[in-house]
C-alpha cells in the first residue's frame, strides 16, 4: 500500500492506494466521529462494492442512499434526496458521510457533507479511475446547472480518501479510458517525466496491468496533493488542473450532461488548448502534435464534436475562470509546463474552435 497526505494544517488527510483496501477497516475507522454513517453510492456501485463497505463498518448504525447512476442526476435536486435521508434518520452533526462511487457520487457527497447542519464528516471512496486520480481529492464539491458545469458547490476537504484498485477491474473500457485524460494531464501541467513514462506504458494501462495502475494513480494523487497544498481555494495556480476544461466543460453542457464522458471532453479540450498555445506562439507545433498523439494513444477523442465556434464561446463564458466575461485558458508553454492566460486572440482562437481534425497538426 503507498500512503500520501494532502497538508492543509489540521486538516491535512491521508490518501491510501492499494489493492484490497475496502477490506482495511483499520484505515477507515480512525476516521469516524460518532456511531452515524451514511454510505452514498448508487445503483450500479452497490451491487459490486456495498456489502464490502458495510462489512468495514462493522458495530456502526450504517444507513446507505442509492441515487441513480449518470452526470445528469449531479444536480440539487439529487443531493436533496441526501438531506432528507440524513433527517429522517436523524443524523447530527457528529455524523459522517462516505461516498462510494466515481466523481458524481463523491461531488454531491462531498457538497452534501459541506451544506448539511453547516458541515459533517466526509469520507471518499472513489471507484472509477478519473475519481482516484482527480476529483477525490483536493476538496470541489458541487453540482451542474442547466446553464454550466459544476456552477454550484463548496471547496470542502475529506477526512481520508481510501483507493482500492481492485475496483478498477470491474470498470467499463470507455470509463477507463475517460479516467486516463486526467492522468495525461499532470503529465502535460507539470511533470515531463511522467508524460514520457505514460508514451511508454499507455498498452500496459490499457491492459489495466496493477503495477502500471498503481504508479499512474501514485504520481497523479502526489502531483494534485502538492498543487491543492500550495493553493486550496485556487486563488492562483491550482487553475492549471484545469487544463482542457474551459473547452471541456463547454462540450459537455453544450452536448448535454453525460453524453459526452468528463474525461473525454477534456481529452479533446487538451489537444485544443495544445493548438491554441502552438497558434499563440507558446508551443512548438511538434510538441502539441505529440500531446495530441498521447491523448489518442489512450483510445480518447482528440477533436470535439461539431459545436459552432458561437455555441463553444457561448458556454466558455461561464467558465469559472473567466473573469466579468473575459475568458481565460490554461495554456502550455512546453510540454510539462502550464500557464494561465487571459486576452488571447479572437481570431486565434477562433482558429482553433473551428479546426476540428486538424487540431495541432500543421
Ligand atoms: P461517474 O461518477 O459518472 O462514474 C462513471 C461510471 O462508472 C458511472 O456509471 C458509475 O456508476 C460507474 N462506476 C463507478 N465505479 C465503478 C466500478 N468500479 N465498476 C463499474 N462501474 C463503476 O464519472 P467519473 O468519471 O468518475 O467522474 C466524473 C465527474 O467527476 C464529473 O461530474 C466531473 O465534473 C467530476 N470531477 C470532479 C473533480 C473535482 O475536483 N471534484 C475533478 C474531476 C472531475
Ligand atoms: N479538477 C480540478 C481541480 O481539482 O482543481
Amino acid at each position: 500500500m503507498e500512503s500520501l497526505k494532502v497538508e492543509l494544517g489540521d486538516r491535512s488527510y491521508p490518501i491510501h492506494i492499494g489493492a484490497g483496501l475496502l477490506a482495511r477497516a483499520d484505515l477507515l475507522q480512525p476516521h469516524l466521529r460518532s456511531e452515524q454513517v451514511c454510505i452514498v453510492t448508487n445503483e450500479t456501485v452497490a451491487p459490486l462494492y456495498l456489502a464490502q463497505v458495510e462489512n468495514m463498518l462493522g458495530k456502526h448504525k450504517v444507513s446507505t442512499v442509492i441515487l441513480p447512476d449518470g452526470e445528469q442526476h449531479k444536480t440539487l435536486e439529487t443531493v436533496s434526496v441526501i438531506f432528507d435521508r440524513l433527517l429522517e434518520l436523524g443524523f447530527s452533526r457528529s455524523c459522517t458521510l462516505i461516498a462510494l462511487g466515481g466523481g458524481v457520487i463523491g461531488d454531491m457527497t462531498g457538497f452534501a457533507a459541506a451544506t448539511y447542519q453547516r458541515g459533517v464528516n466526509f469520507i471518499q471512496i472513489p471507484t472509477t479511475l478519473l475519481s482516484q486520480v482527480d476529483s477525490s481529492v483536493g476538496g470541489k464539491t458541487g453540482v451542474n446547472r442547466p446553464l454550466g458545469k459544476n456552477m454550484v458547490g463548496a471547496f470542502y476537504q475529506p477526512r481520508c480518501v481510501l483507493i482500492d484498485t481492485a475496483t478498477l477491474n470491474t470498470l467499463p473500457e470507455r470509463e477507463l479510458k475517460a479516467g486516463l485524460a486526467e492522468v495525461i494531464k499532470y503529465g502535460l501541467i507539470n511533470n515531463p517525466a511522467f508524460l514520457d513514462w505514460l508514451e511508454q506504458n499507455m498498452a500496459a494501462l490499457l491492459r489495466r496491468d496493477a503495477s502500471a495502475l498503481t504508479k499512474s494513480i501514485t504520481v497523479s494523487c502526489q502531483e494534485k496533493a502538492t498543487i491543492v497544498a500550495a493553493d486550496e481555494t485556487e486563488a492562483g495556480m491550482r487553475a492549471i488542473l484545469n487544463l482542457g476544461h474551459t473547452f471541456g466543460h463547454a462540450i459537455e453542457t453544450a452536448m448535454g450532461y453525460g453524453e459526452w464522458l468528463h474525461g473525454e471532453a477534456v481529452a479533446a479540450g487538451m489537444v485544443m488548448a495544445a493548438d491554441l498555445s502552438w497558434r499563440m506562439g507558446l508551443l512548438q507545433q511538434e510538441q502539441a502534435a505529440r500531446a495530441k498523439r498521447i491523448i489518442a494513444s489512450a483510445g480518447l477523442p482528440v477533436a470535439p464534436p461539431a459545436l459552432t465556434p458561437e455555441t463553444f464561446v457561448r458556454y466558455m463564458a461561464k467558465d469559472k475562470k473567466a473573469d466579468q466575461g473575459k475568458l481565460r485558458f490554461v495554456l502550455l508553454e512546453a510540454l510539462g509546463k502550464a500557464v494561465v492566460k487571459g486576452g488571447v486572440d479572437g481570431s486565434l482562437l477562433a482558429t482553433t474552435l473551428s479546426a476540428g481534425p486538424r487540431l495541432a497538426a500543421s
